[in-house]
């Protein structure tokens, strides 16, 4: 596996490579576990040439102490990555992507006010900027990003439409623990005791995954089934859960039977809704999400 430091010597083996074969990225901030594997293993499918970056960027941070225990190996990572079958791994410095005086930032609007967006000011903004640098220094045909961080997923998209990027970009599933914790470079900061209590993420989203199924179709009512379940864990102190339409994250009223009307539904009523979380545990901020679909059998049953 190959490594590259610099943004020109980036776009110079981009720019002999790309016209001869299919090239992929995978985007991270290092720290890699399986889920960032994961992500490799899918862009493989989709390419001939896989490249990752390993950039902790500093403008997507809104607190400096976050950004200086960010966990950073590049070594160790490098590792993993040549395993995993990288062809390049692409590990340029803050001053190479910032250079002095930067000034252009990328900003996508309505989808990075909700959820994250609303607690951690300017961090979209500093996702959608590196994200788009990245995308020019290595040029990929494919892009691939986990579904964990289903909001930036979600503006990356927007942003490739709406910048007319030429990238297809590819959601991965979540990677679980067996316990259901979903992997995070940020885990390796729990302790042992807030390792077990981070698993109550995974049982409120299954909770109300559950209701759904059993018939429940108000998003307060599933709203309310995870908040308690996240509620008996005295570790657990709840940032947001929200219940949000998958595709505008803007907030849902209720679940529909998508057959269950022949009109389109309200703005706020979907068959389809993602339920997030980010919770604190301890001093560490996790997130989760699902989505929580009306079951087939009860959209049959309607429309019968
Ligand atoms: O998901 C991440 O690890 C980061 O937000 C990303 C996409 C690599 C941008 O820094």
């Amino acid at each position: 596996m190959r490594t590259i430091e610099q943004v020109s010597a980036m776009q110079a083996w981009s720019h002999e490579v790309r016209g001869r074969a299919r090239v992929a990225l995978v985007p991270t901030m290092g720290a890699l576990h399986a889920g960032h594997l994961s992500l490799v293993e899918i862009a493989r499918r989709h390419a001939d040439k896989v490249v990752a970056s390993v950039f902790v960027n500093p403008t997507q941070f809104d607190r400096a102490d976050d950004f200086a225990r960010y966990p950073c190996d590049l070594e160790r990572d490098g590792g993993l990555l040549a395993t995993a079958g990288v062809d390049l791994l692409f590990a340029p410095q803050a001053s190479d992507m910032y250079p002095v005086g930067a000034q252009t930032t990328v900003t996508v609007e309505q989808l990075a006010e909700p959820l994250c967006g609303a607690h951690r000011p300017g961090y979209f903004r500093g996702v959608a900027t590196v994200v788009l640098k990245l995308f020019l220094a290595v040029r990929p045909h494919v892009a691939v990003f986990g579904e964990k961080d289903y909001q930036q997923l979600a503006l990356i998209r927007r942003m490739v439409r709406d910048l007319h990027l030429e990238i297809d970009v590819v959601g991965a599933p979540i990677v679980r623990e067996e316990d259901g914790l979903a992997m995070s470079s940020r885990n390796r900061h729990l302790d042992a005791a807030e390792r077990a209590a981070a698993t109550c993420l995974a049982r409120a989203l299954a909770v109300a995954e559950e209701r759904v199924a059993a018939g429940e179709r108000d998003a307060a009512a599933l709203v309310a089934a995870a908040t308690a379940e996240l509620g008996r864990e005295p570790r657990a102190r709840i940032e947001y859960a929200a219940v949000v339409h998958p595709e505008t994250l803007s907030p849902l009223a209720r679940l529909c039977d998508r057959d269950s009307s022949a009109a389109a539904p309200a703005s706020d009523v979907a068959d389809r809704a993602l339920l997030a979380l980010a919770v604190w545990i301890g001093g560490t901020r996790l997130i989760d999400n699902r989505l929580l679909t009306v079951p087939a059998a009860s959209r049959e049953r309607r429309s019968a």
